[in-house]
């Protein structure tokens, strides 16, 4: 395993490498969620590089970008471990030393999805998806990756980078994994560390109520109404609730299809932490 600091050792390895290079961006603070994303890239590629970079440009105002956790050297043991299952794999932790590995002095330019900073995620935070756009744009140029692995916790940014890369016709492969959850059904986050014993049980309400919208469409896939109506009693009597909404899968149109995939998405603030779930759901 090599860990790499600045953009130049990065791209003097790129240029030794052939096309094969899987890729994880993460922000750090690994949990079985990323590793799970590891261990694919690594099962499907010669090479992948997973980098660690807590980017300040997708922090708002009210985020704490200082606060969030920094574990440099408790990741790499982790990538260490998973490595030893991939024999003849290589690995690359490109970690940059500097926010400058990334926006060099003077940098300024944005890369935005309008569309998507409408609703979700992107109404709540402002600004939030301009930086994940951009750098993760700077990453997919540095790494030049075939494939590229992105958790469908985050649903909106992983539909936001596959519409960034189909509309800048990025010869990348952009793909979505499954969300990973812990054996109470919680979906793992680096934020659930931040949740006390009494508020990790609370936290499973998100979980319940996306799986018992799975369950109401299921029993027909004509029940639009009986969903609209549960979901605004929902947010009328739980103020936890920031937002809870059916949109179709790939596009997040808020018009929902009859047949295909639509996604139930909700974010549920539990004390301070905001936790943020989905779940797809096929429409036959
Ligand atoms: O999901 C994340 O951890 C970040 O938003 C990403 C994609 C690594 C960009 O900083």
């Amino acid at each position: 395993m090599k860990l790499l600091r600045t953009f130049q050792e990065l791209k003097s390895w790129r240029l030794m490498q052939n096309e094969d290079v899987g890729f994880v961006p993460t922000m750090g603070n690994l949990h079985q969620g990323h590793l799970s994303l590891l261990e694919t890239s690594l099962s499907n590629h010669k090479a992948s590089v997973i980098s660690i970079f807590v980017n300040p440009m997708q922090f708002g105002p009210k985020d704490d970008f200082a606060k969030y956790p920094r574990t440099l050297e408790a990741d790499i043991k982790l990538c260490e471990v998973l490595l030893k299952n991939h024999t003849k794999k290589e690995l690359v932790v490109f970690a940059p030393s500097d926010t400058h590995e990334i926006y060099p002095d003077g940098f300024s330019t944005v890369i935005s999805v309008p569309r998507f900073d409408e609703f979700l995620e992107g109404a709540m935070r402002p600004g939030h998806f301009n930086g994940v756009a951009t750098v993760v744009f700077l990453l997919f140029q540095m790494v030049k990756p075939r494939t590229a692995y992105f958790g469908k916790k985050d649903y909106q940014q992983y539909r936001l980078i596959k519409q960034m890369a189909r509309d800048l016709s990025l010869p990348i492969h952009v793909k979505g994994m499954p969300i990973i959850r812990d054996e109470s059904g919680l979906a793992l986050s680096s934020r659930n560390q931040y949740l006390s014993a009494k508020e990790k049980s609370e936290a499973l309400y998100l979980f319940q109520t996306l799986q018992h919208i799975k369950q109401l469409f299921a029993q027909s896939i004509h029940n639009y109404e009986k969903v609209k109506n549960y979901i605004q009693k929902e947010l009328e009597i739980d103020s936890r609730w920031q937002y809870l909404e059916v949109r179709e899968a790939r596009r997040l149109h808020s018009h929902l299809p009859n047949k295909g995939r639509i996604v139930i998405l909700g974010v549920l603030k539990v004390g301070e932490v905001r936790l943020l779930d989905n779940m797809e759901v096929e429409l036959l």
